[in-house]
């Protein structure tokens, strides 16, 4: 019989990836409101969040191109695969440009990174005319990442409540 479902390891790291946007989203908006000792410990602690998506989604993008996905449902328009093929390549592109912003967005600010088990000391000075403009993109565009995300859930939703084609079971976390 042939598969309706992403495999296992997409399905998986679909999940893991959008839980791991939204948390750093989250950290990353709300920083300046932690009391200053905690700062540099919430901006290290976004910063690998950050840096887990990166791994995470380049392992997905080689597994997404030796693994062929589902086909979509027999009645999808032309149209409708080329937008959801653009809109999923854009949100890829995103997912790796937002944190790649956010690495020289940390150094110029002077910081290192602590991994735990080792660190990266600071390898930049702190130059603000640099950090503050690379602090506004990397915010702009990790919106434009969110938004785009939130467009992709409506689609998603449509699909499943309106259309009623079980689109989401696609991508539906757990056994079947
Ligand atoms: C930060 C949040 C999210 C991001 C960045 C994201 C990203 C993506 C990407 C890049 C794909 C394309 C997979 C591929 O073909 O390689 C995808 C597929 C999919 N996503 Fe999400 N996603 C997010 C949240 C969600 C949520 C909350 C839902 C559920 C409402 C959802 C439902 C789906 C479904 C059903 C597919 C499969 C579409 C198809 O049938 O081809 N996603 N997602
Ligand atoms: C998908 C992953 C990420 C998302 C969604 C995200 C999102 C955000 C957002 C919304 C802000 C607030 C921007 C503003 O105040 O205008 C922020 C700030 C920041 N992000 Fe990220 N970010 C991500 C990954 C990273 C990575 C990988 C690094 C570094 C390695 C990083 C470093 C920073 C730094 C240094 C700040 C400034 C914090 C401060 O105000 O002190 N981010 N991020």
């Amino acid at each position: 019989m042939k598969t309706t479902r992403y495999s296992a390891v997409s399905r998986a790291l679909h999940w893991l990836i959008a839980a791991l946007i939204a948390a750093a989203f989250v950290l990353g908006l709300t920083v300046d409101d932690f009391p200053k000792p905690y700062v540099p410990s919430v901006v290290n602690f976004h910063s690998l969040l950050g840096l887990a998506i990166i791994v995470l989604t380049l392992v997905r993008l080689g597994w997404r191109l030796t693994h062929q996905p589902p086909d979509l449902p027999a009645a999808t328009s032309a149209l409708i695969r080329r937008a959801s093929h653009l809109a999923h390549m854009l949100l890829y592109l995103l997912i790796l440009l937002v944190p790649m912003i956010g690495i020289p967005t940390l150094l110029y600010r002077g910081r290192g990174i602590d991994f735990g088990v080792f660190q990266i000391p600071p390898m930049l000075a702190r130059t603000p005319e640099i950090f503050h403009p690379l602090t506004d993109v990397h915010g702009y565009a990790a919106y434009a990442l969110v938004a785009l995300a939130l467009g992709h859930v409506a689609a998603g939703l449509y699909h499943q409540f309106i259309l009623k084609d079980d689109l989401l079971s696609r991508m539906a976390a757990g056994p079947r």
